[in-house]
């Protein structure tokens, strides 16, 4: 059992990191569940107290970082999360943007900026797969990025236990998930039909610069800017706006907002944003 203490010192050096590297808040509230989950990082370390394992993070070798990441962001996520988003980007943005050639002329792209472990990134694929499925013309590509390495790894797997594809209409899920052949392991797989039109990278949203060089029909940044503060929230939209095509739509959390960000972005659904057309305002 071990019974390390992360003390105010450690707790103010990691916590200043974390809120400056990733965007994280984190209040002195934030103290015990931090400890708690560092000490998993001590345990798969061998290391007996935070003196060492601060030493460690902050040492020319700074691999610790990528895992301290992991253990400190919260990745929640499920598939079909917030359904309405869904539905309005099937039954109301694609067909509303088909007659300007959206997916026709190009592939629809579309951008899970906070991906976690995949789930949202591949329910947008069966989305657009089931577009494609009556359009036969109608192309798309999925990019789905994160600051964790561990739910890329899953992501890009594309593996789940098959209770987490319960949220998934019974006709979806026999259409688009493979089950393991070892039936006691329940689990299912994404098909390949929807894997080879989506791709994972590593990307902070805190960089100033992101190399990304497409831009996108639509965004999906959910349930991660909650996590940061106004300003860092304002940054972040203001970056990603600029890599909506004009007309491009961004879409949010639930219990996120756009209120009192000066950007030209105008409401048109619950969370749901678009990029007037006749803006070039690059961020
Ligand atoms: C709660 S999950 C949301 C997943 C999905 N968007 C959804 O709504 O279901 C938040 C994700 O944001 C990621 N995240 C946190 N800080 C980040 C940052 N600075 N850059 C990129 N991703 C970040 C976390 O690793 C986590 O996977």
């Amino acid at each position: 059992m071990l019974n390390a203490t992360l003390n105010e010192r450690h707790f103010r050096r990691l916590s200043e990191f974390i809120e400056n590297e990733v965007g994280i808040k984190m209040p002195a509230t934030k103290r015990v569940m931090l400890e708690g989950r560092l000490r998993k990082r001590l345990r798969a370390l061998g290391m007996s107290s935070f003196d060492e394992y601060v030493e460690h993070v902050f040492s020319r070798d700074d691999g610790e970082i990528v895992h301290m990441i992991d253990v400190v962001t919260t990745n929640k996520t499920d598939f079909f999360r917030e359904p309405d988003h869904f539905r309005y980007l099937q039954e109301q943005l694609i067909p509303r943007h088909l007659p300007e050639g959206w997916g026709l002329n190009e592939p629809f792209k579309v951008w899970s900026a906070a991906s976690s472990t995949g789930e949202e990134a591949y329910t947008l694929a069966i989305v657009l797969n089931e577009v494609a499925q009556n359009r036969r013309d109608f192309r798309y590509r999925i990019l789905g990025t994160d600051i964790s390495t561990a739910v890329l790894h899953t992501a890009q797997k594309a593996v789940y236990p098959a209770a987490r594809v319960r949220p998934v209409d019974a006709r979806l899920q026999k259409k688009y998930f493979l089950r393991s052949r070892d039936r006691d392991a329940e689990l299912v797989r994404v098909r390949p039909e929807l894997r080879r039109n989506v791709v994972f990278h590593r990307l902070n949203l805190m960089t100033p610069e992101f190399p990304i060089a497409d831009r996108f029909h639509v965004i999906f940044c959910r349930n991660v800017i909650i996590y940061f503060d106004r300003p860092r929230q304002e940054a972040i939209l203001s970056r990603l706006y600029s890599f909506l095509v004009p007309g491009g739509y961004l879409f949010l959390g639930h219990s996120e907002s756009m209120a009192g960000l000066n950007l030209p972005l105008v409401s048109v659904a619950p969370t749901v944003y678009q990029r007037r057309k006749n803006t070039n305002r690059e961020a």
